[in-house]
């Protein structure tokens, strides 16, 4: 739309993730201009609280989780002409009403609901905006995590939202999509020729994809319990990673030709059997430790009851394409790691014969390592030699570092790219509904096979780098991943 004027409703707005995440994005486009300064935050939640108070707490907020150290006085003088916010129980449809009113002051304009609640209101809320007649063809409603914990549970509430969104209004989130780094994966490999032959089982030997997290499960055990790190970070996260890797080039950077390559990627992954399960998969939970220089207590320290929810998974996928053959992708991610590190490592093949000196395993292969977090780079591990004047030729492994200069001091996060999509109708770093249910089908294989007990699970010292087996998963291939 013009000048990108909405109405924006944020469903679940005095929840966590909207206090540190969703609201400063918001903050940050309007300040910047890419939202209309027309345009207005409507925070819909349970608390019964005024609206100056309402203000007053999404100023404190800014000014504990923005980025930059405070607030920027003069610019939340007009952000908070902005703010509104209305009490509803999600549950009482009746109590709808009251964003009715506030929506047809401006009955024409576009409408962009975000459900940041528990899935189980999903529905229920599509349900009461079209019973409010608050849906046209312009509406569209962004849905997070977690969509489902199986294939099943997934279905019944996309299901249940599809009753009254068309799957182009529905914008599934992955915040991962919305890093830059990962959107830059797709600029290195269709933009750079260098890459077209290189990228495929000729030459490359194996990729490894891992997001390690320093920190614990927080204040979040109840939900955490539920998911576990299958279900919160590998069947998404992980697996729209491995997409833009593995994918075969979209013929246009529109939502459906990326969507179409993603899917058939999920659709290539070899079926696992009891076997793979037992070989190729390791759950873990972490015990306690030391993270930071401090003492931290284990997963299931102070707690009542035991828990079968892992903190940390490797998995080795094999993709049966012919790109892909003989090619596995290993997989990896936990809490409580040793460091905050997630990384996309494309390692090559090693050279055909050495010229230089006997031994052949001196010649490191060349490796491309994507860091995402805590830093951002890509670079290209390449043999080079020692400069200088020794009589047999000596070399090194050096780092081909790709720098990208920033035009800004601040880097924009994730959520803002992609609430900023949703604002201009861009699904492309969206979930569509049959990439969702392909990943759980996928994921429920494992589930399957841990709920039987397959793979037993294992334990690891909190602030290490997490359990023997899954160095092991990768070591019997004679592999080892890229810690340093
Ligand atoms: C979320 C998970 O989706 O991603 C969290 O639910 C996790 O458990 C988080 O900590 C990690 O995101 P980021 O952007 O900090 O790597």
């Amino acid at each position: 739309t013009k000048n990108n004027l909405c109405d924006f409703i944020l469903f679940g707005g005095h929840g966590d993730l909207a206090f540190r995440k969703l609201m400063p994005a918001l903050y940050h486009l309007c300040k910047d201009k890419y939202i209309s300064s027309e345009s207005r935050i409507i925070t819909v939640s349970r608390k019964e609280i005024s609206i100056d108070e309402h203000i007053k707490l999404i100023e404190d907020k800014l000014n504990e989780f923005l980025s930059e150290e405070k607030i920027d006085e003069e610019f939340f003088k007009i952000f908070k002409k902005q703010l509104l916010m209305v009490t509803i129980d999600f549950a009482d449809e009746k109590s709808y009403e009251k964003l009715q009113t506030i929506l047809n002051e401006h009955s024409d304009r576009e409408r962009i609901n975000y459900l940041s609640t528990s899935p189980d209101f999903f529905g229920t809320i599509c349900k009461s905006l079209n019973h409010w007649n608050l849906i046209s063809q312009q509406t569209r409603v962004v849905l997070e995590k977690p969509l489902g914990r199986d294939l099943k549970s997934s279905q019944e509430i996309n299901k249940e939202v599809l009753k009254y969104f068309e799957e182009d209004q529905i914008y599934r989130i992955d915040h991962y999509l919305g890093k830059d780094t990962v959107q830059n994966i797709m600029a290195l490999r269709f933009s750079n020729r260098l890459f077209v032959p290189l990228w495929n089982s000729n030459h490359i030997d194996h990729v490894q994809i891992t997001v390690a997290e320093s920190v614990g499960v927080e204040n979040r055990w109840g939900y955490y319990n539920e998911y576990g790190a299958l279900r919160d970070m590998i069947q998404n996260h992980l697996m729209q990673l491995l997409c833009l890797i593995a994918m075969e080039p979209p013929c246009s950077l529109e939502a459906n030709s990326v969507r179409d390559e993603k899917v058939k990627v999920l659709r290539s992954f070899r079926n696992i059997n009891d076997e793979d399960i037992k070989t190729k998969t390791v759950r873990a939970q972490y015990k306690a430790g030391s993270s930071d220089g401090k003492t931290v207590p284990g997963y299931l320290d102070g707690k009542e009851e035991g828990s079968n929810t892992e903190t940390f998974a490797a998995i080795r996928v094999d993709i049966d394409n012919w790109r892909w053959n003989g090619v596995p992708f290993y997989i990896r991610s936990g809490k409580r790691l040793q460091r905050r590190n997630s990384e996309i490592v494309i390692q090559f093949k090693t050279i055909p014969h050495s010229i230089f000196g006997e031994d052949e395993t001196s010649i490191n292969a060349n490796r491309l390592v994507i860091t995402l977090q805590p830093k951002e780079s890509i670079e290209l591990k390449l043999m080079n030699k020692i400069p200088g004047l020794s009589d047999s030729m000596k070399l090194q492994q050096v780092d081909l570092e790709l720098n990208s200069p920033h035009n800004s001091d601040r880097k924009p996060d994730a959520y803002e790219r992609l609430i900023l999509d949703v604002v201009r109708s861009n699904p492309t770093l969206f979930m569509r509904l049959d990439e969702v249910e392909t990943a759980w089908k996928w994921a429920d294989k494992i589930i399957e096979g841990w709920e039987k007990n397959l793979s037993p699970m294992k334990t690891y010292t909190a602030g290490s780098d997490g359990p023997s087996a899954a160095i092991q998963l990768i070591a019997k291939d004679g592999r080892s991943w890229n810690d340093e």
